[in-house]
């Protein structure tokens, strides 16, 4: 794989690799009203804690897809034993290989920026049903960024932009989505813990050292770089 910082969380084996973890995502998850009829896509899945969740709390049909084999074998092992309603499956969430109104829900936990966004967001929109929803975290500028930050963002994350909170909603809208509403993330889940780890065996020095640089990153630059969790409709 071409980016390191998705490679670390591949081979640490990382669960609830987003900001806010998976305290944020059962706090969001909660007030869904997600049915077991209801079909759900986690795109860029990551090791599949979000999915098995879902599965196994709300009932809901959910296909987990990643493009990294490692997070993909990582996620397949966690459900294996399972008889939750959960498929794990390879695949490039800009190029989908699920027919047009295929799933009622989108879950996208930190995934999007990683991508090439407009292409990302025109296959999301895609593949929802009409009146489909999309929850959605994503790292969000919270001020203007230095050119050399820019830069020290793109050789940490391998990221072309950090968008702020109207880029994205433009973004949004652009690819169809019709209601977008900020979800409102209680204060003291700000912080991601990390408390769900599946570790590869021998893992060089220079990830340790990503390590290092990403915990760093993100106590220097917490008041420059935040999140915003979003619930995202569509109305075709
Ligand atoms: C920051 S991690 C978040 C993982 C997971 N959503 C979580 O919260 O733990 C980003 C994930 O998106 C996946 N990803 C990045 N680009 C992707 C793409 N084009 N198609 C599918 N998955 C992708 C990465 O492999 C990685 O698992």
């Amino acid at each position: 794989m071409l980016n390191k910082y998705l490679d670390l969380l591949a081979y640490f084996g990382i669960g609830g690799a987003h900001p806010g973890g998976f305290a944020l995502t059962k706090s969001i998850l909660q007030d869904q009203g997600l049915q077991p009829y209801e079909s759900v896509l986690d795109i860029g899945c990551g090791t599949g804690q979000t999915a098995a969740y879902l599965a196994q709390k709300f009932g809901c049909k959910v296909t987990a897809l990643d493009n990294h084999p490692i997070m993909i074998a990582k996620a397949q092992e966690r459900i294996k034993d399972s008889s939750f309603p959960i498929k794990v499956i390879k695949g490039d969430v800009k190029n989908l290989v699920f027919e047009d109104n295929s799933f009622d829900v989108i879950i996208s936990e930190s995934v999007i920026t990683f991508t090439n966004i407009t292409k990302t967001l025109d296959e999301l929109t895609r593949v929802l049903k009409t009146n489909g929803r999309m929850i959605m975290i994503e790292m969000t500028a919270e001020k203007d960024l230095s050119e050399e930050l820019r830069s020290k963002v793109s050789s940490l994350y391998g990221i072309r932009e950090v968008l702020n909170e109207e880029e994205w909603i433009l973004k949004l809208k652009q690819a169809g989505f019709t209601k977008i509403d900020i979800i409102d993330t209680p204060p003291e889940l700000k912080q991601s813990e990390v408390n769900d780890i599946n570790q590869s065996e021998n893992l060089s020095l220079e990830l340790y050292d990503l390590l290092d640089m990403h915990n760093n990153f993100v106590h220097q630059y917490q008041s420059v770089i935040g999140f915003r969790a979003f619930n995202c409709h569509i109305s075709k």
